[in-house]
C-alpha cells in the first residue's frame, strides 16, 4: 500500500480540528452518540481553514491528515464463477444492508479504455477486442461482510454476479423497444441509486459511445457517435440503452425501467413520499440538458408512474405524456419515454449545466443537485442547486431553488459530480475536471480531481473542504458510506487515462513505479467516524 497512498505533505486540519468542523456544521438530531461523546464538548474554533489539502498534480491517492485508505477492490478481482471478474472503471457504489454486518454492494463500471482493458491501443477495432471489452462494463453485485472491524467479500462461488453487455436484460412491464423486449447487456452505468425496497439502480448514461444514438424519427444512428464501434459485430439499437436498471439482488435478476424515460441518465435518487409511493430525482448529463422527477403509481414499484421535467423559471415540475399539446406528435407514451430528452425541451423545460448527481438531504428533505459545467454557455466552474419542493412534499409540482455552492476559486471546487451525505448532514462532493483540461487554463488552481465535504447547515454551511485527491488522469466517484456509516467506499476512475501505450504511461496508480495504472475501489477511514 505504500504507493497508494499519499499524506505526507498534506496541510491543512489537524484530526482535532477536522473532528470539531464537522461537530459545528452537524445536524445534531442525527449524530450518531459515538460521535459526539468524542467531539461535543470541545469549545469549537472561531475560524476554519477552507481547505485541509492544497490542489496538487501528483499520481497518489492523498488525504487530509487522520484520514486513511485501503484498496478493497480492483479491475480484474475474480469473482468465483468461471469468467467472471471485476470489471473496468468503477464508478457509482450502493449497499443494501442484510442485517448488522452483511450486505449485498453494487458498483457501476462506466465504460473501457481500449488500451488497457483489450489491448487495441491502434483502434483496430476486432471482434476479439470488442468481445473482452462487452464483460467489463454494467455492474457487479457482491456480497459483502464485516470481519474484524473491516469490510471483505463474501466467500463462495454463488456469492457475487457480473452484469455486463451481454447480460439478457428485459423491458419493464413487457414494453417492446424497436420491436425487443429485451436488450443485450448494460452499459455505461454511471451513478445510480437505491430502492427502500432493496433494491439497486443504476444509470445508462453515455451509452451513444456503444452503439450511437439517433434522434425519434431518424433511421440512421449519428455518424462518429459510436466511438468504440461496438455496432459493428453487435446489432443492437440505440434505443435499448439510456434507461435505469433495477437490480433485484435476492434473485440475481434485472430490468430496465422503462417509465422513467430514456437519456443520459446520471443518477438515479429515490426517496418516499408521504404516501408511501416512490419519487425520484434524476439529471441527464449533458450540456443544456434537463432535470427529472418521476412519481411512481404503486408504492415497492418503479414499473409505472409519471415522468416530469423541470420548468426552473416558473418553478414548476411539467408531465412527459401525450396529454400535454406540444407532445400530441408522439404516437404514443412509450414514445415520449423513448425520446425523453427531446419531450423535455418540447414542454418548455428548462436546459441546465450538466445535472450529474442529486442527493436529498436526510433531515429537511431539500434536493441537491451538482451541475458540472458548462462550457458552450461559459461556465467552466459549475455549481450545487439547492430544490425545495413545496410544503416539503416530494409529490408537489412546484418548486422553489437557489444556489448552494457556486463553483470556482473562491470556494475551491470545479465541476462538482458525485455527492452523498453522512448521517450528520454533511455533503460529501467529487468532482470531475476532465482529464485533458485538469492542471491547464481555468482549471490550473483546482490540481487533480478531489473529494471535499462541505457543511450544509450552520455557520459553514456552503464551504468546501478538500480531503482527498485522486491520482494523476483519475476521477474520484461514487462516495457511499459503508452500512456502519464507519467508512467511506470511494471508486478511483480512469487513472492513467490519456496514456498513449503501455510504454507511455501517465499514471502507475496504485502499484507504483513501471506498473499499469488500474481502476479500484477504496475504503477510506475518516476521523471520528469510527
Ligand atoms: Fe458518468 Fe456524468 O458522469
Ligand atoms: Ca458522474
Ligand atoms: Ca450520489
Amino acid at each position: 500500500m505504500k504507493d497508494v497512498l499519499d499524506t505526507s505533505s498534506a496541510p491543512g486540519l489537524s484530526r482535532r480540528e477536522f473532528c470539531q468542523f464537522l461537530a459545528q456544521s452537524a445536524v445534531l438530531s442525527l449524530a450518531a452518540p459515538s460521535f459526539f461523546s468524542s467531539c461535543a464538548h470541545r469549545v469549537f474554533g472561531s475560524s476554519l481553514p477552507l481547505q485541509t489539502l492544497d490542489p496538487r498534480l501528483g499520481d497518489g491517492l492523498r488525504l487530509a491528515p487522520g484520514f486513511s485508505a485501503r484498496e478493497f477492490i480492483r479491475w480484474g478481482a475474480p469473482l468465483g464463477h468461471p469468467g467472471e471478474s471485476f470489471g473496468y472503471n468503477n464508478d457509482f457504489i450502493a449497499f443494501q444492508p442484510i442485517g448488522e454486518s452483511e450486505a449485498w454492494m453494487w458498483v457501476n463500471h462506466e465504460s473501457v479504455h481500449p488500451g488497457f482493458v483489450s489491448g487495441d491501443w491502434q483502434m483496430e477495432r476486432k471482434k476479439s477486442h470488442i468481445d473482452i471489452e462487452m464483460k467489463n462494463v454494467g455492474g457487479s453485485l457482491l456480497r459483502v461482510q464485516k470481519k474484524d472491524a473491516q469490510w471483505v467479500l463474501a466467500a463462495g462461488a454463488k456469492t457475487h454476479k457480473r452484469f455486463d453487455a451481454f447480460t439478457k436484460i428485459p423491458f419493464s412491464g413487457g414494453a417492446k423497444i424497436k420491436g425487443a423486449s429485451v436488450a443485450l447487456g448494460t452499459l455505461a452505468n454511471c451513478a445510480g441509486g437505491t430502492t427502500p425496497w432493496g433494491t439497486f439502480l443504476s444509470c445508462e448514461e453515455n451509452f451513444e459511445h456503444f452503439y450511437g444514438d439517433r434522434k425519434r424519427g431518424e433511421m440512421k444512428i449519428s455518424p462518429g457517435k459510436p466511438d468504440l464501434a461496438w455496432h459493428r459485430y453487435y446489432d443492437a439499437p440505440p434505443e435499448h440503452y439510456g434507461w435505469v436498471v433495477e437490480i433485484m439482488p435476492d434473485t440475481f435478476s434485472a430490468k430496465k425501467l422503462v417509465a422513467l424515460g430514456r437519456f443520459s441518465h446520471e443518477a438515479a435518487t429515490v426517496v418516499t413520499a408521504r404516501d408511501g409511493r416512490p419519487v425520484v430525482y434524476m439529471g441527464d448529463d449533458a450540456d443544456n440538458q434537463c432535470l427529472y422527477k418521476f412519481i411512481g403509481t404503486r408504492v415497492g414499484s418503479l414499473d409505472e408512474g409519471t415522468l416530469f421535467a423541470a420548468d426552473f423559471k416558473k418553478g414548476e415540475w411539467v408531465p412527459l405524456n401525450r396529454r400535454h399539446p406540444a407532445l400530441n406528435g408522439f404516437s404514443d407514451d412509450l414514445e415520449v419515454l423513448t425520446y425523453a430528452r427531446q419531450a423535455a425541451h418540447l414542454v418548455g423545460a428548462t436546459a441546465l449545466d450538466r445535472p450529474e448527481d442529486v442527493e436529498v438531504h436526510p433531515v429537511s428533505g431539500a434536493i441537491f443537485v451538482a451541475l458540472t459545467n458548462n462550457k458552450s454557455q461559459g461556465r467552466p466552474y459549475g455549481s450545487i442547486l439547492r430544490i425545495d419542493e413545496r410544503g416539503g412534499d416530494h409529490l408537489s409540482l412546484h418548486f422553489e431553488s437557489r444556489n448552494f455552492v457556486m463553483g470556482g476559486e473562491e470556494s475551491g471546487l470545479a465541476c462538482p459530480d458525485n455527492l452523498c451525505f453522512d448521517t450528520r448532514g454533511n455533503l460529501w462532493v467529487t468532482n470531475d475536471i476532465s482529464g485533458k483540461s485538469i492542471g491547464t487554463r481555468e482549471y490550473a488552481a483546482f490540481g487533480n480531481n478531489a473529494l471535499f465535504v462541505v457543511p450544509t447547515e450552520g455557520p459553514h454551511a456552503g464551504r468546501a473542504l478538500r480531503v482527498a485527491e485522486a491520482p494523476r488522469d483519475a476521477e474520484l466517484t461514487g462516495p457511499c458510506f459503508a452500512p456502519d456509516g464507519q467508512s467511506l467506499f470511494v471508486s478511483v476512475q480512469h487513472p492513467g487515462e490519456l496514456s498513449m501505450s503501455a510504454q507511455a504511461l501517465t499514471s502507475h496508480w496504485p502499484d507504483g513505479a513501471g506498473e499499469l495504472p488500474c481502476p479500484a475501489v477504496m475504503e477510506i477511514r475518516i476521523p471520528s467516524f469510527s
